[in-house]
């Protein structure tokens, strides 16, 4: 019964969809756990790129059911766009499930999400405008909209009635905007409906029924570890759980059944959006890892952030999410650079931290504390062992694994679905 769970280390964006898709061919399930829309998988296959939002990576894997759980937040119009852009391309689509508890994305919600950045001003969150924000809100003070309200007109009408009383109040009176009438709502979702009947499912059910026959279900987080709404850098973060203890919620998996939770790191850091970013560099290396890197977000099309490799965060990462693996992305991206710095502890105001400080502001003070290690010039996407890397490289690699406390069990050299190292399988243990 593997139950795998991928996870973000970082600020997103660190190759969960490739990591998802280097397994897809060797699962029975790929379930995305939590988020919506605001997410971005680039998977490459043969040279083919796909650029996921809703959807799980796993939909590129036919065999496996892909599964959109009970915690996922979702756009229908998104939706139906990036199935037919998959179908268009030849991809089938048939096996997608959709779990009856997820939440809908309604206008009104994308509205706010857009309405509420420009109230904060300087203080925006830089979200994706999705209205990922205000659809989590309206689940969390039981005004949402759920897919299974789809089969129920009446029920659907009396929810979003008494959503509107509230949003409709918000929209025009705080925030000068139009009002919403029942009636659009209703129409908006209702074009949906009949389409999606078919893939609506009790996807708890399906996946622990799945678990007890031994199936591999993999649990393929959006967003990352520190944009957790608990654990991440708040106020600037997503608001979902996408750390194992949300996949487990999300999936509807109890936490007894986890077999591996694999976090994905990149050998550097990115982050699109606001907030505090210790090693963050605006010089012209940093310039240099967003053009080597590609690190141009696949939802917003904003330039990434970007940083050297924090270890500090990949320590706190791997204890809350009680990583069992880790797997490190685009090692490639750092070849050429002499000496590669990398953050083991914050100076917080003259005081040393080996582990992430207590509070916001001490965080927003953090300057990172550097080790250098040597680099290496040669091109190391060809390299399929460790054996194959340059020493430079492989010790790079067990200086990582050294620092967080964690094995390395694979390292991406390359955006393609085999440019990848494995060191040890990681969905049953040797
Ligand atoms: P996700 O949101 O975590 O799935 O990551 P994204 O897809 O948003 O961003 C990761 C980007 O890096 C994508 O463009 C991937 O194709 C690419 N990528 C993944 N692994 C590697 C790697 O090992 N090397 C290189 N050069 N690119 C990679
Ligand atoms: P993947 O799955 C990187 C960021 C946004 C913003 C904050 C809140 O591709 O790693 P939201 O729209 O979620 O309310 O925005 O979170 N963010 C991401 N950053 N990768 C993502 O997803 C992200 N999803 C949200 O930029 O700072
Ligand atoms: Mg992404």
């Amino acid at each position: 019964m593997p139950a795998i769970a991928i996870v973000g280390a970082q600020w997103g964006d660190e190759g969960k969809g490739k990591a998802t898709d280097l397994l897809g061919g060797r699962v029975d399930y790929v379930v995305k756990p939590n988020g919506g829309n605001n997410a971005g998988h680039t998977v490459v296959v043969n040279g083919e790129k796909f650029e996921l939002k809703l959807l799980p990576a796993g939909i590129l894997s036919p065999q496996a059911i892909s599964v959109i759980g009970n915690g996922v937040v979702i756009n229908l119009e998104a939706l139906f766009e990036e199935i037919d852009g998959l179908e268009a391309r030849g991809h089938d689509t048939s096996h997608l499930r959709i779990s009856a508890n997820a939440h809908l994305v309604a206008p009104y919600h994308q509205t706010l999400d857009k309405v509420t950045e420009r109230f904060l001003g300087k203080r925006a969150i830089g979200t994706t405008g999705r209205g990922i924000g205000p659809t989590y809100q309206d689940k969390v003070a039981r005004l949402g909209i759920r897919v299974q309200d789809l089969y129920d007109e009446s029920i659907l009408r009396q929810k979003i009635e008494g959503a509107l009383r509230q949003k409709n109040e918000l929209l025009v009176k705080l925030y000068n905007r139009r009002a919403f009438t029942v009636d659009e709502i209703v129409d908006y979702f209702m074009i949906y409906a009949d389409r999606l009947r078919p893939m609506v499912v009790d996807s708890v059910q399906m996946l622990n029924e799945a678990l007890d026959e031994d199936k591999v279900v993999l649990m393929e987080g959006g967003q990352a570890t520190f944009l957790d709404v608990d654990h991440g850098t708040y106020p600037f973060v997503t608001s979902s759980n996408p750390t194992a203890g949300g996949a487990s919620v999300g999936a509807g998996i109890g936490p007894t059944r986890f077999t591996r939770t694999i976090g994905i790191v990149k050998a550097y850091t990115t982050r699109v959006g606001a907030g505090p970013f210790p090693t963050e560099l605006f010089d012209e290396m940093g310039e240099q890892l967003r053009t080597t890197g590609g690190e141009f977000g696949v939802n917003t099309g904003r330039p990434r952030r970007t940083g050297w490799y924090d270890a500090v965060m990949a320590r706190h990462a791997a204890m809350i999410n009680g990583f069992t693996d880790y797997f490190v992305t685009k090692l490639d991206v750092l070849t050429g650079i002499s000496q590669i710095p990398v953050c083991v502890a914050y100076d917080v105001d003259g005081v040393r931290h080996d582990s992430m400080p207590m509070t916001q502001t001490e965080f927003h003070h953090a300057k990172p504390i550097y080790e250098y290690f040597p680099g290496w010039e040669e091109d190391i996407s060809g390299c399929r062992t460790l054996e194959d890397l340059p020493e430079n490289a492989r010790n790079y690699i067990a200086k990582l694994e050294e620092l967080a406390g964690v094995r390395i069990s694979g390292v991406g050299v390359g955006p393609g679905r085999d440019e990848v190292i494995q060191i040890r399988d990681l969905i049953y243990e040797d």
